[in-house]
Formats: structure tokens, C-alpha cells, sequence
């Protein structure tokens, strides 16, 4: 199946909204709030990049940017990130996540962070980092990918992202 991937545009809020919904129904961490992180992230001006990828004019994927801070360094954070169920399972998470990282290595900030399954994100790089400090629920499955030199202090995530 032939898609490709490129910056949102106007118009692709709600298929958007329903790619998370979709991909985040029924899972032990899905939050009432997750299909609608994208669009607050752009309405309070703290979304660094969104992508989506698109098959035939239809959304299947996205993912997220939005800025973090770890100790004092400035970091990105990527998510959310999801495909429908339909498309799973055949690189365009991958995909996503390359051309998110590519943004990122170029954007400024000292690398990225993320909460999800290690299984699936230290195939990118993401590993966990024991000297980073978090308050909220999920500190388990925090996990970066520092550009340099390893992060540590507190984490702190947009507010929308804390679960
Ligand atoms: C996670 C997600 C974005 C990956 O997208 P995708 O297009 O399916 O990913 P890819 O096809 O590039 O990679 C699939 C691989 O990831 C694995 N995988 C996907 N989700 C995984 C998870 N939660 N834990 C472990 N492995 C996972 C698959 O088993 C597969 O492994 P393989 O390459 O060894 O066969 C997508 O599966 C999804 O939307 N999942 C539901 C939402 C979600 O979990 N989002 C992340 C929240 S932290």
C-alpha cells in the first residue's frame, strides 16, 4: 500500500483525533483525553511538529512534538504516535517515528523522551536513563534518546501529557 508522509495541514484535525482514538481503544493505558492531545498541543502553541501519513486522501498515522524539559536541558517530546489498526504492523509507525527524529536532531534540543513500551521504542535508540526523575504516573516507562551526553534531574512534560 503506496502512502506518504508529510507535515498536517488544515482540515486534519478530526481524522487526526480519530487515528488516536482508534489506535488507543482498549488499551491498559488509553486516557479519555488522548484523541484530543494534538489539537490542544496546537491550540496553547506547544505543538514543535506534527505529522501525518496518508493513503489514498485518508489519514492512517501520526505523530507528535511538543517541548519537555529534562533537569536543564531542553528536550522534545514525541507522542503521541499511532496508526489504525488496519495498517499496523507494516512500518509506518517506523516511518513516522524516523522523520520525527530526523525534525528533532535538527530542531535544537538536546534529545527526546517518551513514555511507552521499551519492547517497541529501543529498536529506535530510546532506552531508559535511571538518573532521570519523575513525579507522575508511568515513571517506568520513561525512555530517551539524548543527541549527546545523558539527560538527568526531573522531567517535566507538557501538563497534557502527563498521564
Ligand atoms: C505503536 C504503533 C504506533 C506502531 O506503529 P506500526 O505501524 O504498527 O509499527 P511498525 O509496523 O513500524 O512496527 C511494528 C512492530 O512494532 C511492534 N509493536 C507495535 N506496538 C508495540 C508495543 N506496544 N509493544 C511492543 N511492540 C510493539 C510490532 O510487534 C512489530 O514488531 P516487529 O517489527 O518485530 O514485527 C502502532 O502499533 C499503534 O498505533 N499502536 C497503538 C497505539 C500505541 O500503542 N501508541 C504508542 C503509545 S506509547
Amino acid at each position: 500500500m503506496k502512502y506518504k508522509i508529510r507535515q498536517e495541514k488544515e482540515g486534519d484535525a478530526a481524522a487526526i483525533r480519530d487515528v488516536v482514538a482508534q489506535a488507543f481503544k482498549g488499551k491498559s493505558f488509553e486516557d479519555p483525553d488522548d484523541p484530543v492531545i494534538v489539537e490542544r498541543l496546537r491550540d496553547d502553541g506547544s505543538l514543535v511538529l506534527s505529522l501525518v501519513a496518508e493513503a489514498g486522501g485518508e489519514v492512517i498515522g501520526q505523530v507528535a512534538l511538543s517541548p519537555a524539559k529534562i533537569g536543564d536541558s531542553p528536550y522534545l517530546c514525541l507522542g503521541p504516535i499511532a496508526v489504525l489498526p488496519g495498517h499496523q504492523g507494516k512500518g509506518i509507525g517506523s516511518d513516522l517515528m524516523g522523520h520525527a527524529l530526523g525534525v528533532a536532531r535538527v530542531y535544537g534540543r538536546d534529545g527526546v523522551v517518551l513514555m511507552g513500551d521499551p519492547k517497541y521504542y529501543s529498536r529506535f535508540g530510546f532506552k531508559r536513563v535511571a538518573a532521570i526523575t519523575y513525579e507522575g504516573e508511568g515513571a517506568d516507562y520513561i525512555q530517551v534518546l539524548p543527541f549527546g551526553a545523558d539527560p538527568s534531574g526531573p522531567l517535566s512534560l507538557h501538563p497534557l501529557l502527563t498521564p
